[in-house]
């Protein structure tokens, strides 16, 4: 099959290129650029034959693949996923590659190849910043273009619903609000550079155990209300030219083939007009798949058989697929190309500069890492200590990073094997060097902590200790639970007990258990930090950075709180793409419904470790004033924030909106938030325009959301749990198209 699509291909090349050569001007479509990705593109698959079509709806691999013992294919710059184009019509071939951290390399197929490690996504979430994203965005989209790819499979936006999954760290937290915005930037900067970014995946995949045996089971209107709604704001606001599938199953039918949440939702509802990709192995199917709205099949060496290649064909041929759904995929995926320049602008080798990039990074990290404790101003530290002990977590060589197909390794990176296939990478940003420019008179000095009364003789006496303690997580295990491994909560007791000037800086995916909170007086969460993470961490330890980072998901005290305290044992089950599972199984997110993360705990009255957007600043900040009026339709929320402290700092005001109403009722949603940087003593007005569809109800019934007419409380402050400022504001009754 594959050397009949090969020999024609061929054939057709050189007919392509006659013909592009004694008639230069000659395309299929028109050339003017004005001209729109719709009529281009639909003038482009006119042009077609069906070979040309269907080689454009499945991917390969784009590196030698072991399995099927597969080279890399010819023309494939060496990336996640190839597809050759139709370059007698100027349709370029795909190159994909990973990810929403920076563009991976792998297995190093592209020798020497440099790229800036942005923070993780969840660390760009803390920044609650639309603009970082955008700019993290254009970072990637630079060294991609530069590199030779055009699409990039960046985008998660999957809500944290289970707080122990190993790829929490590529996703934007558990608000569907902040998720689709702060995702929704990140994909139009990388966009804006010509490059497709994907949104992924879509939808429910929450969990890595059995990734590919799980069906994420919740109602149809509960998840419009919280993931799908974070997918919903991410479309809108950052046009993604592709949307990737998951490996779950929704409601019993696999993401890749579900008819409700392509066909209806994205592609019906929510007029999506770019292309849906499967994620890697993850199409099931070709008749059903192609029907319920999958474009591409991606990563065709994982399947059993090319489900969109040979398949498909026959499938049109023999009429279970029409011609028009044919077109229809082909088009989208050529008119998202059109949409983002990358026909016009094609990626064009060249030089990154990779000094701008790292300004981008460490302005990601600095504003993004979260001051979680600071009990008697232990931070920020003094430059004149003479003493100061690094504890831990390679803080002499770099910053952790997160693993799996997201994994990005600069060069200069330590690289520490995990098993033949899998490593511990960390970012090539000393903490202990970036510490020592802090404080240039100091003795600064590590211990590994790996013998913890080493570690901790070595602590006494220390003007400052700074244990830095870490949670590796990475795509295809879940943590097993919310502690901290390898014994660092002793670590940490024994460390605090020998010094009490002791600040744990966490290096963590997500949320974890901290049972040592009570005895030591500062902690930083300085997530996955990327390029200049250490730079990042030592610039809030010594107060050059004023903290401003916010939680974007909850911590909770410990698993007893989550809305299910157990998780499936992995080793009864598979997250692997090759594997076909013995057994398939449910998660019933119906537990939780649409009260994700502090909506949950606002639900059932519990008080979690730190909340949703808490964060401690080295000033304080006041707020007064909260006004909510209605415009017409539009709602307005608004108050003053005053620096009251003694240093300029950012603070982050949020805004909640709850319908106490018994029947149609919800807990407590964000509204909106600002970001404000402020001089002490100076008031900022700070001014929201609410979203309808965060206060109204999903009605499956009429399919459409539905404000429910009432009196609706209004509160605001510096976190979800602490939001003393409350009015009330009346809504009237009124549906939206879904
Ligand atoms: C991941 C995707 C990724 C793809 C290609 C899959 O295993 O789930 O997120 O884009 O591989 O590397």
């Amino acid at each position: 099959m594959k050397i009949t699509n090969l020999r024609s291909c061929f054939s057709l090349a050189i007919v392509g290129a006659a013909l592009f050569s004694v008639n230069h001007g000659w395309a299929a479509y028109s050339t003017d650029h004005k001209d729109s990705a719709d009529r281009r593109a639909e003038a482009a698959v006119k042009a077609m034959t069906i070979d040309e079509k269907i080689s454009l709806l499945h991917t390969q691999v784009g590196f030698p693949f072991p399995i099927g013992n597969t080279p890399k294919p010819d023309g494939a710059v060496g990336s996640a996923g190839y597809a050759p184009g139709v370059p007698r019509l100027g349709i370029p071939a795909l190159q994909e590659s990973d990810a929403s951290m920076g563009v991976a390399n792998p297995s190093n197929i592209r020798p020497n190849d440099n790229a800036t490690a942005l923070p993780s996504s969840m660390m760009l979430a803390a920044t609650f910043d639309p603009e970082l994203a955008y700019q993290g965005g254009r970072v990637i989209g630079t060294e991609a273009h530069a590199k030779g790819i055009n699409v990039m499979l960046a985008g998660g936006v999957n809500l944290v619903r289970e707080p122990r999954s190993g790829r929490n760290f590529e996703n934007v937290g558990d608000d569907p609000l902040l998720a689709g915005t702060v995702g929704g930037y990140a994909i139009k900067g990388i966009q804006s550079k010509h490059v497709v970014s994907t949104v992924k995946h879509y939808a429910l995949n929450a969990q890595e155990t059995g990734r590919v045996a799980v069906s994420s089971d919740i109602k149809e209107g509960t998840a419009r209300e919280s993931d799908l709604l974070a997918f919903e704001l991410a479309i809108e606001k950052g046009q993604p030219g592709s949307v990737m599938t998951s490996y779950n199953q929704y409601n019993g039918t696999y993401t890749s083939e579900n008819a409700f949440l392509i066909n209806q939702v994205l592609k019906g509802d929510w007029k999506y007009k770019g292309w849906v990709m499967s994620d890697w192995g993850a199409t099931a199917s070709t008749e059903k798949a192609a029907l319920a709205g999958l474009d591409q099949e991606s990563g065709e060496n994982l399947d059993p058989i090319i489900y969109f290649g040979e398949p498909l064909k026959k499938a049109v041929q023999e009429g279970r697929v029409s011609p028009e759904r044919l077109d229809d995929m082909a088009m989208r995926v050529v008119r998202s190309l059109f949409a983002v320049g990358a026909v016009d602008h094609p990626p064009k080798l060249a030089d990154i500069d990779f000094k701008a990039h790292a300004k981008v990074a460490k302005a990601t990290a600095e504003q993004g890492i979260v001051l979680l404790k600071n009990d008697r101003n232990q931070l920020p530290l003094s430059r004149t200590l003479r003493r100061i002990v690094l504890i831990g977590s390679h803080a002499d060589a770099g910053v952790l990073s997160g693993g799996g197909s997201a994994q990005v390794t600069p060069i200069g990176s330590l690289v520490l094997p995990v098993d033949p296939y899998v490593s511990q990478v960390y970012h090539p940003s000393s903490p202990l060097k970036a510490i020592q420019a802090e404080a240039p008179r100091a003795q600064v000095v590590y211990d590994s902590g790996e013998d913890i009364q080493r570690a901790a003789r070595l602590a006494k006496g220390a003007d400052a200790v700074i244990v830095f303690a870490q949670q590796w997580t990475t795509e295809g295990v879940d943590a097993p639970n919310l502690s901290l491994p390898d014994n660092q909560d002793a670590l940490i007791e024994a460390v605090a007990k020998a010094n009490p000037r002791t600040t744990v800086v966490l290096e963590t995916g997500g949320p974890v258990k901290m049972p040592w909170l009570n005895r030591v007086p500062a902690v930083l969460e300085a997530w996955y930090s990327g390029a200049k993470g250490g730079e990042a961490i030592a610039g809030v330890l010594f107060g050059r950075v004023n903290p401003s980072g916010r939680l974007p998901v909850t911590f909770p005290q410990d698993e007893s709180q989550l809305p299910r305290p157990t998780m499936r044992d992995p080793s009864t089950t598979t997250s692997s793409p090759f594997v076909i599972p013995d057994e398939f199984f449910s998660e019933n997110y119906n537990i939780e419904g649409a009260d994700v993360g502090y909506k949950w705990y606002e639900r059932e009255g519990k008080k979690p470790l730190f909340p949703f957007g808490y964060g401690l600043s080295y000033t304080q900040f006041k707020y007064s004033n909260l006004r909510a009026e209605t415009h017409g339709r539009k709602l307005v929320l608004s108050m003053d924030v005053t620096n009251r402290g003694k240093a300029k700092g950012i603070d982050t005001p949020q805004f909640y909106i709850e319908n106490p109403s018994r029947k149609n009722g919800f807990t407590s949603r964000l509204v909106g938030w600002d970001r404000v940087e402020l001089k002490p003593g100076h008031t900022k007005r700070v001014k929201v325009t609410v979203d309808p569809r965060l206060v109204a109800r999903f009605d499956e019934r009429f399919n459409s959301w539905h404000i429910h007419a009432g009196s609706y409380n209004v509160s605001a402050g510096a976190n979800a749990m602490d939001r003393p400022h409350k009015t009330r504001v009346r809504l009237d009754e009124r549906y939206l198209a879904p």
